[in-house]
């Protein structure tokens, strides 16, 4: 029996609509949350996806609110229970029938109205929060992302009840920024267009609308937490960080380790586990098959599975490439964003043909197999608020090899003297996040594959490393339980 409730207001859930770390974190949370005696219920707009997805839903979808002039047009509220996750669709055709990318209408640019559609979700969140809902009045609201930042807005300049916040900053380089002139559209009051408010840099930004008025604030690794402190990755936000450092935290993400089981996992060739790691060889053949490699047990394989962007630091990739490639080294890329590195990948491959692969495009069953056919995973990011395939990667026995950034430098540890004496090491992490940087921590992997009693124990140990939301969610439970213990406190002094 849930002893707490919590809403939690997301843009994105996996497995209903994805386009990165968010979704995962959204998707999976909430399962490990129950088994703390947490209940979660989440808040997401009724785009196609999610509509469709309530079609095999566990639970009969009810209508338990309506409202006639939702920003523009009607819209309804529909609970349900679908992947295990109790789900409030906020359906609204006016602002979410889009299918597709939830962000970016089909030109490849944000929606015009971005604004509005998620100024609408996080309004209804608030609402609920009010306990608009019969039967439902949850504990704490906890705000995903600069799209679910104005709610806690909403509920702080709303003369009601307030409910204890959580902001939780997946990345601050997405900050939900619009011009002024659109506060009275989103029903903000001027007086909160002020430096002690939502304004940024003349704009209202949703980011900071969630840091400003939250109760508390955590992000994805206890790094990135200090990172963002300082003005080199704080993104014009670190002084408002700092002046709210006490009640900002890092918690640490996990994966869902049953979408991630390489002993379960029905898109690979071959499943094993950490005491089969010798099947992964079938799944490396798949691999190079898939992307036109050559057949070669011997070939260090790294894979990339990532959103092509300047945070991923793949441009430095592309310059090492003929370090790579004179190692004998290959190749493979999964990957979609920035069209100049979508097309400088696709001619590499062209170049290296048989020792460089490229899959331009997002790619869920093809990501799980670069996971269990890949040797090495290269995340050179430039910054990192946590990060996921590092995760996967240490699950499926492929060796991540990272930038000493964010939840990169949290969750690998780096083959490094002493670690190699300790026999502790899973992973190659390399500072600074430079072309230079990242040739050496490739030819350190290089070393480190021609090494095979030192390569296999990094596999094992990475395999047995637990990577799952069983800690992370206690983390959460105990900030949970900790602000609503303060907040009851505050209302009884009162
Ligand atoms: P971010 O959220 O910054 O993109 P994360 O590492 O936190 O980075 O999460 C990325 C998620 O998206 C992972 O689940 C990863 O497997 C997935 N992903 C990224 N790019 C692709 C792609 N091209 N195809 C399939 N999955 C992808
Ligand atoms: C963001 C970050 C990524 C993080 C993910 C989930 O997209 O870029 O580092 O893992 O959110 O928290």
């Amino acid at each position: 029996m849930a002893d707490l409730t919590v809403l939690s207001v997301a843009s994105e859930v996996y497995p209903l609509i994805k386009t990165g770390g968010l979704a995962d974190v959204a998707g999976a949370l909430p399962l490990a949350l129950a088994k703390e005696g947490i209940e979660v219920h989440t808040v997401i707009p009724g785009y196609p996806a999610v509509l469709q997805a309530l079609e095999k839903a566990q639970s009969r979808p009810e209508v338990v609110h309506s409202n006639a002039d939702f920003f523009g047009g009607p819209a309804q509220v529909i609970a349900a229970k679908v992947h295990g996750l109790s789900l409030l669709v906020v359906d609204a055709p006016h602002l979410y029938a889009r299918p597709g990318n939830p962000y970016l209408g089909p030109d490849g640019l944000d929606w015009p109205d971005n604004g509005l559609r998620f100024a609408a979700l996080s309004w209804m969140a608030a609402e609920i929060g009010k306990g608009t809902i019969s039967h439902m009045q949850p504990d704490i609201i906890h705000a995903h992302d600069w799209q679910a930042g104005l709610a806690l807005a909403y509920q702080k300049l709303g003369n009601t009840r307030h409910t204890p916040s959580v902001m939780t900053v997946h990345n601050l380089a997405f900050q939900g920024r619009f011009p002024a002139t659109q506060l009275s559209a989103l029903r903000l009051p001027t007086a909160a267009f002020a430096t002690e408010g939502l304004e940024f840099h003349g704009d209202i930004s949703f980011l900071k609308a969630g840091l400003h008025y939250a109760d508390r604030i955590t992000t994805v690794s206890p790094t990135y937490a200090v990172e963002i402190l300082g003005s080199d990755s704080g993104m014009g936000f670190d002084g408002l960080l700092r002046a709210r450092a006490e009640v900002l935290s890092g918690i640490l993400n996990g994966i869902d380790t049953d979408v991630w089981n390489p002993a379960a996992d029905a898109t690979l060739a071959a499943p094993y586990d950490a005491k089969h790691v010798a099947r992964k060889a079938l799944n490396k053949q798949a691999l190079q098959k898939h992307f036109g490699l050559a057949h070669n047990p011997k070939a260090l394989v790294f894979g990339v599975v990532s959103r092509l962007s300047g945070q991923k630091g793949l441009d430095l990739l592309l310059e090492c490439l003929p370090v790579a490639v004179g190692l004998g080294a290959q190749l493979v890329v999964l990957g979609a964003g920035d069209k100049g590195l979508e097309q400088a990948f696709q001619q590499a491959a062209v170049e290296h043909q048989g020792q460089i692969g490229c899959v331009i495009g997002y790619n869920e069953a093809l990501a799980h197999l670069v996971q269990a056919g890949a040797d090495a995973l290269l995340i050179p990011s430039r910054f990192e608020p946590c990060g996921l395939t590092q995760l996967c990667a240490l699950r499926y026995g492929t060796i991540p090899v990272v930038a000493r950034v964010g939840g990169l430098a949290d969750t690998v540890i780096d083959l490094n003297e002493m670690a190699k004496k300790a026999g502790v090491a899973t992973g190659i992490q390399f500072a600074p996040v430079t072309t230079n940087g990242l040739t050496s921590a490739i030819r350190r992997t290089s070393q480190a594959w021609a090494d095979r009693p030192l390569w296999k124990a990094m596999q094992k140990r990475g395999m047995l490393t637990d990577v799952s939301w069983a800690e992370p969610a206690k983390h959460y439970a105990a900030l949970y339980r900790e602000l609503v213990a303060s907040s009851r406190a505050k209302t009884a002094v009162l």
